[in-house]
């Protein structure tokens, strides 16, 4: 089998945080999202793996993945021009794929269960696809598959009455067959070849398979959905310290500390939580629960379920609760006046 990633798209609900790069790259515990697709499509054993890529800052993804190689894949890159939906980008992969049956994986869809075993049960299966459904409570917001005593009835795109709450994930075992049927597939009311449409076609003459996914499954379209994935991701990882730990520093819980870091006296660290290298953490802090801290940030403040990325530093006496600060970002409180200034990009948020 070979391995799809979907790596395009505008990601414009995530603005600002998309203005420089796909939403895929956005960190999660300290990893691009799109790395844990990477590394679930590599437990199935697959590891010729194309990334389609597109949109604002696709360049990132080629210098963050390069070739593949030091994650253990090789990796080819498929540009898509604009963003003409799923099926638009699988199409776009047909010669990679050749005669092979393959894995595609929207690289903005976290989930934390394995799928080899399903891998390896579509690898033994006659069917010509195999979809991964989710209980949700939003319907309306996904590709619906209408399942009746086991057998898939219809699959449908972001329906307004939906027949069940059985979601399809991003996550689509597929044959060649698919090809043809994208080739005559018409674009759907948000002018998208919709993959789902593409499946309800070859449900008319084929069979699909399905599994349910009982465990954590978030489709990463907000901000809320990442730091929730963020806080899921967190609580699994195994704690461990590589830093420098001055005196009376209180860590609760799972906390994971990269190198170099120095968590300076009268800290607390609360878990789950994770800080990169070569941070410092300033007197007084309070870090977490659910909190991320990229490399090389220095921090005085009072954070809890936020992501913070790399070379960022903050020094202020506000909390910062439910945030995510991008790349390079400075937030300071001036001790000197109630005067706040501001140099905030398009379509910045922030409430104070
Ligand atoms: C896309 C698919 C939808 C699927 C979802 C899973 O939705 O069109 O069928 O349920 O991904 O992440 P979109 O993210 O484009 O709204």
């Amino acid at each position: 089998m070979k391995g799809i990633i979907l790596h395009a798209g505008h990601g414009t609900r995530l603005r600002p945080l998309t203005h420089t790069g796909p939403k895929q790259l956005l960190p999660i515990a300290n990893k691009p999202m799109s790395q844990y697709c990477l590394e679930s499509i590599k437990d199935t054993g697959i590891t010729d793996i194309a990334i389609i890529i597109g949109g604002v800052g696709s360049n990132k993804v080629k210098e963050y993945y390069e070739d593949g190689k030091k994650f253990g894949v090789k990796i080819t890159y498929v540009e898509q021009d604009s963003p003409r939906g799923i099926a638009h980008a699988i199409r776009l992969c047909k010669d990679f794929i050749g005669n092979e049956k393959f894995l595609v994986f929207l690289g903005d869809n976290i989930i934390q269960r394995r799928i080899s075993d399903f891998a390896d049960e579509f690898e033994k299966s006659d069917a010509k696809a195999m979809i991964l459904l989710c209980e949700v409570d939003n319907p309306s917001r996904f590709g619906i598959a209408d399942v009746q005593n086991g057998i898939i009835k219809k699959i449908m795109e972001k329906p307004k009455d939906p027949p069940t709450n059985l979601a399809v994930t991003g996550i689509y075992f597929l044959t060649p067959i698919i090809f043809d049927i994208i080739d005559n597939l018409k674009p759907s009311w948000r002018n998208e070849l919709e993959i789902t449409d593409a499946l309800d076609i070859l449900l008319q003459n084929h069979k699909i398979t399905y599994n349910v996914i009982t465990d954590y499954w978030k489709d990463t379209g907000t901000p809320e959905d990442i730091i929730h994935a963020n806080m899921t991701i967190l609580d699994k990882t195994k704690p461990y310290f590589n830093g420098i730990k001055e005196k009376d520093v209180k860590i609760n819980g799972n906390v994971m500390i990269g190198e170099n870091t120095i968590i300076k006296s009268n800290v607390v660290i609360n878990g789950p939580t994770i800080i990169g290298k070569n941070c410092v953490i300033e007197s007084g802090s309070k870090i977490g629960p659910n909190t991320s801290i990229g490399d090389n940030s220095n921090l005085r403040c009072d954070i809890a379920e936020s992501i913070v990325m790399s070379e960022c530093n903050i020094t202020c006496d506000i909390k910062i609760r439910n945030s995510i600060i991008a790349f390079n970002s400075e937030l300071t409180t001036n001790q000197n006046t109630d005067d706040k200034v501001f140099l905030l990009g398009e379509g910045t948020r922030i409430i104070l």
